[in-house]
């Protein structure tokens, strides 16, 4: 499990949950599905679209690439030549990108992201302070990133504010079926299915699956996209965040992790469900969706 966030390593390793949300709303969970835990990295995909829609694709983009970089989640690198994070789902992506909302929003930022992400899940989501301030006291890593950012003039003057955002972001709580919950919205074209309200553009879900499909799993994503086949986001206390595209979300959560960082067994989880129902975006077998209609 993860122990470089003092409070994650007091996790039960044996809790597993599974949650599956259809983009019509239909609900199928099992295990430990409303065990509460700390979303962690899978905030980013969603302060990622929050960032498209309030300062639009080309602001972002000379914050942040779109590549995927191979490199870990949480390495001090660089791209070449435009001093750009990567892309937004590694810590130095995401950071740059909730100083973006940053320095529009200041101190409302961090109510701005609970709200969207709440609205996302469909219920008001509240954050794990104790997890908060672990974070905060030893990020130390995240904050030399953060400076790093603020060296090339890629985030505002209050980086250490926006780094306080980014450690409250990945510290809101969230069950395994809140995140199938916010998944679905996604699959569902940016429409929470259970609420009814519109909670991304569509034209923004589009970006955002584009660069779950690609970065979502840091440097496993390639395997991934290979293996799996759907866009994705681990975050490191155990939550996994699968998405089929129209179809459904699945959301696992287990916190025993590879050396990449991912659940061990929400990866096989989502790999056994992909190859038993031809998930895969390329597969030839992907009928979900009257799959799915075949079984409501
Ligand atoms: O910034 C960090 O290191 C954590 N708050 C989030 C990292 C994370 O979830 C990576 N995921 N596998």
């Amino acid at each position: 499990m993860a122990t470089y966030i003092p409070q994650l390593a007091h996790a039960d390793p044996d809790h597993f949950g599974i949650s599956l949300v259809a983009a019509d709303g239909a609900n199928f969970e099992t295990g430990d599905a409303d065990h509460a835990f700390t979303i962690q990295s899978i905030s980013k995909p969603f302060t990622f679209g929050m960032a498209l829609e309030e300062f639009g694709p080309q602001e972002v983009a000379h914050r942040v690439g779109v590549e995927p970089s191979g490199d870990a989640f949480n390495s001090i690198e660089l791209q070449n030549g435009t001093n750009r994070p990567h892309n937004p789902m590694i810590n130095a992506g995401a950071i740059a990108v909730t100083a973006l909302l940053h320095s529009r929003y200041g101190s409302a930022t961090f109510d701005a992201v609970l709200h969207r992400l709440s609205a996302a899940a469909g219920r008001r989501l509240v954050v794990d302070e104790c997890v908060y301030e672990s974070e905060r006291s030893t990020g130390h890593r995240n904050r030399a990133i953060a400076h790093l950012l603020l060296n090339f003039g890629l985030v505002h003057s209050e980086a250490e504010r926006a780094l306080d955002v980014y450690f409250r972001q990945c510290a809101i709580l969230v069950t395994c079926h809140d995140l199938a919950v916010m998944g679905a919205t996604l699959a569902n074209m940016g429409r929470n299915p259970r609420t009814g309200e519109l909670v991304f553009d569509i034209i923004t879900v589009k970006h955002v699956l584009s660069i779950m499909f690609t970065c979502g799993m840091y440097d496993y994503s390639g395997e991934w996209a290979y293996r799996v086949g759907v866009p994705a986001k681990s975050g490191v206390s155990g939550g996994l965040l699968a998405i089929v595209n129209r179809q459904m979300a699945i959301a696992c959560y287990s916190p025993r992790l590879d050396n990449r960082g991912n659940s061990c067994r929400g990866i096989d989880v989502c790999t056994e469900l992909a190859a038993t129902f031809g998930l895969h975006a390329f597969d030839c077998l992907n009928v979900g969706s009257s799959f799915l209609q075949s079984v409501l």
